[in-house]
């Protein structure tokens, strides 16, 4: 086997002008880790943060850029979990390297095994919206929340959220900012959405909130819409920060804090799996699995070879509600 690779390198936090494709050894593994041959590799949001060094990790430059993808387990360290996965094709998560590169290593705990009817597309954003979406229901199952809020409501992960609340009779309530994106939910059976552009936005969301009970939000955006929403929610709300899509200040109502018990807090899955008990973990790849094709279906809307993985993040940047952009290594 050949001793390097491929690679999309970030050499550095400056944005798509910090991303060189180049040469870089195939990473070793040990213990708990595998080694993967990727044959799809997602672009996030999250890899926008990283890309600017503003993500909740930073790993040493030059670092392989991306975090998740789909590919085959080809070899693995001593431990019993990651040996199980020798010759799997698995969906996987690997913010210790990158996922950017014709192989990458990841911990065998975020390699989740793939049904065969899976395609290494849907494959590629399998976890990290998926396992996010499902944590958002749990989560507001245990704060006893009849319905949701979340912001940037036509994401991917708000189009799978929309679904999974319906199966589970928990209505979402979906906050877009463009009228076209309230459309394609109503398309996909939402049935709760409110526009932040409309002049009766506030009025609107704080009807909805106190007729369907959603004393909890998810919100990825920030800045003024944090305190708009949480404002519309009833009192004792608790709203979730999960993302930072409209940057990384958020503005809100001290009087939500002080006289109406509201909360404002934050999710990570990353923190929040580790929260979770083994068997937990497992159930909730189990519902993953069951879901795939159902609730769980990921628009993909190009994909490009390693080598315009620059081109590939500005196009996705530019057109995120279009669907995700994957890099295919091969
Ligand atoms: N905390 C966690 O563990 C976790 C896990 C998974 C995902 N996330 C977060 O979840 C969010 C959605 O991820 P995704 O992969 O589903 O995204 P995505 O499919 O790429 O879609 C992003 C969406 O956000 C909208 N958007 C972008 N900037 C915005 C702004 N400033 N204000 C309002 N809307 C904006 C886009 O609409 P336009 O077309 O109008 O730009 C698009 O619909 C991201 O913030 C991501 O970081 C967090």
């Amino acid at each position: 086997m050949a001793q390097t690779m491929k690679a999309a390198l970030i050499k550095t936090y400056s944005g798509v002008s910090g991303i060189e494709i180049g040469e870089t050894p195939i990473p070793e593994i040990s213990g708990n880790e595998v080694l993967i041959k990727v044959h799809a590799a997602s672009i996030n949001p999250a890899d926008l943060l990283f890309l600017s060094g503003n993500y909740g990790i930073k790993r040493a430059l030059p670092s392989v850029g991306g975090m998740e993808g789909c590919g085959t387990v080809i070899a693995t360290g001593n431990s019993l979990v990651a040996r199980m996965l020798k010759g799997k094709r698995v969906a996987f998560v690997s913010e210790i390297y990158g996922s950017w590169s014709e192989y990458t290593k990841a911990s065998a705990m975020t390699c989740m095994v793939l049904p065969d009817h899976v395609s290494d597309e849907q494959g590629a954003v399998f976890f990290v919206n998926p396992a996010s979406a499902m944590a958002m229901v749990k989560i507001a199952k245990q704060h006893k929340s009849k319905a949701v809020v979340q912001t940037a409501g036509a994401s991917a992960l708000g189009r799978i959220l929309v679904k999974l609340g319906k199966a589970e009779g928990i209505p979402v309530i979906s906050i877009v900012r463009k009228e076209e994106h309230a459309q394609l939910l109503r398309d996909l059976g939402g049935q709760h959405i409110v526009n932040s552009t409309a002049p009766a936005f506030e009025d609107e969301l704080k009807r909805m909130t106190h007729a369907l009970g959603a004393t909890v939000c998810f919100d990825a955006v920030g800045g003024d819409l944090t305190g708009t929403v949480l404002s519309a929610l009833p009192d004792g709300s608790t709203l979730f920060q999960y993302g930072l899509l409209g940057g990384n200040t958020t503005t809100i109502n001290a009087d939500d804090l002080v006289f109406r018990q509201k909360r404002i807090t934050g999710f990570w899955a990353s923190d929040w799996v580790k929260t979770q008990s083994i068997f937990e973990l497992l159930s909730l790849q189990g519902s993953m699995k069951k879901s795939v094709g159902s609730q769980i279906q990921t628009e993909i809307s190009q994909t490009y070879s390693l080598s315009q993985t620059a081109d590939a993040v500005r196009q996705y940047a530019a057109n995120m509600t279009s669907g995700k952009v994957l890099l295919l290594p091969v």
